[in-house]
């Protein structure tokens, strides 16, 4: 996997996105396992709770295209520039946890130079998830 890549495309897909709310941009880049890249950004709204992170949207586009089989996320985040650490929200680990192992990457970024890989397992342990309905 090209992390650095990955990083690069999340700093790009964080351009676009919409928070005149918070004033805080967020961009995600998701790897599928077939090796295909989905990105999102936050999408904010004036009545706060229909705001969507750019997790949940990189998400929602891949299995709109009918993936649901990921292997790592790149996060980056911040308002004027890149945030040290921007760990995706808890609903945004619990929407990784329907579609993703516990093996699966979570790269919090600074810069494609600077950046941490926690695991899905990591920072959402004992997480309830689609096995627990079978
Ligand atoms: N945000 C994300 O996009 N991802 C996260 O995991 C953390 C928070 C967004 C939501 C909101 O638009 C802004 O960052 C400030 O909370």
């Amino acid at each position: 996997m090209d992390i650095k890549n990955l990083i690069k495309q999340a700093i790009e897909a964080r351009e676009m996105a919409y928070a005149p709310y918070s004033g805080f941009k967020v961009g995600a880049a998701l790897l599928s396992v077939c090796g295909k890249v989905y990105t999102g950004c936050n999408v904010e709204n004036a009545a706060f709770t229909p705001g969507i992170c750019a997790e949940r949207t990189a998400v929602s586009t891949a299995v709109a295209d009918g993936v649901r089989k990921f292997s790592a996320i790149a996060v980056v985040g911040g308002a004027d520039h890149l945030a040290d650490d921007c760990f995706p929200c808890g609903v945004c680990r619990q929407v990784l946890m329907e579609f993703c192992p516990p093996g699966f990457q979570i790269i919090v970024a600074k810069s494609p130079e600077e950046y941490r890989v926690f695991t899905l397992g990591q920072l959402l342990p004992h997480g309830f998830g689609p096995s627990n309905l079978e």
